[in-house]
């Protein structure tokens, strides 16, 4: 028998302790983590969803996400890629996957990402006529950090349905304000492109003066936040150029993009 107080006995039950503590801890992850997945792809829908002004008071997300097409793009030729799994595809994980990994210009880099994947998710809303809208993933660098978010254009590929963050690290109040209500909605109606098919919209320092002829491809700058606000026009200026989306939605424009 081993004495109450012994060293051996001590060792024992703290060797027991913990390995039956590692078990549980181990085999909670393991059994959570399936519910984890589940709500971050929930939380990304109904972010996607939120982009493109979809979510409805009483009808599940997953519901509404049923008129959701995801599809993956080839961003250098604007197709849509059918060999890639779309519900495994996770393009900030891919692009650091060297079959992936697009170099990005030093010219092109305006949202200051130095590398992305040769394809994208892009997210076609349907309805009984066809595309209805079209939500694009983008990112960028901020002051702080790298913003991630969606927007979301009609079919007509230039007036923007919604945009929104749904990850940042600006600071709360200054460059945080992406994320604030009143905000997200001045951009609905704004115009991606002029009539050119040139990239227009950017974020103005102060308020845009609803007069001016050019005010349908601005919108009000972040008070105190000028550096976040130039991100968000980076963001905009990179993903809608010939590096970003421009040949997809060429392709959605022409009618070339088959379902
Ligand atoms: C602690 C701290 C946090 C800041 N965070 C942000 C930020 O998240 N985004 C931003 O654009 N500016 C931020 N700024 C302010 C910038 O340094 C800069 O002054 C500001 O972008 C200029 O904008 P304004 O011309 O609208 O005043 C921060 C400043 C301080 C001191």
């Amino acid at each position: 028998m081993l004495g109450k107080d012994s060293v051996k006995k001590t060792l024992l039950v703290s060797i027991l302790l913990c390995l039956v503590c590692s078990v549980l801890v181990s085999g909670s992850a393991v059994l959570l983590k399936p519910i984890q997945q589940m709500n971050k792809e929930l939380d990304m829908k109904t972010n996607i969803l939120a982009a493109g002004g979809l979510l409805e008071v009483g009808i599940s997300v997953d519901e509404l996400f049923k008129k959701v097409r995801p599809v993956v793009v080839d961003l250098l030729t604007g197709e849509i890629v059918t060999d890639i799994d779309v519900n495994k595809f996770d393009q900030y994980v891919s692009q650091k996957d060297p079959r992936f990994t697009y170099v990005i210009p030093r010219s092109s880099d305006l949202a200051g990402i130095k590398i992305r994947s040769k394809y994208s998710k892009v997210y076609l809303v349907l309805d009984d006529y066809g595309i209805s809208e079209i939500i694009l993933p983008v990112h960028g660098k901020g002051l702080w950090s790298t913003m991630y978010g969606f927007m979301a254009l009609d079919k007509d590929t230039t007036t923007v349905k919604g945009f929104s963050f749904y990850s940042h690290g600006e600071t709360p109040g200054l460059g945080g304000e992406v994320d604030n209500s009143s905000w997200k909605k001045l951009w609905q109606g704004k115009k991606l492109y002029d009539d050119n098919w040139v990239s227009s919209l950017n974020v103005i320092k102060g308020v845009v003066d609803k007069s001016n002829e050019k005010a349908v491809y601005q919108v009000d700058g972040l008070s105190g936040a000028t550096l976040t606000s130039n991100g968000v026009s980076n963001i905009i200026s990179y993903w809608s150029s010939h590096d970003g989306f421009a040949k997809f939605l060429e392709k959605v424009r022409s009618g070339g993009v088959q379902l």
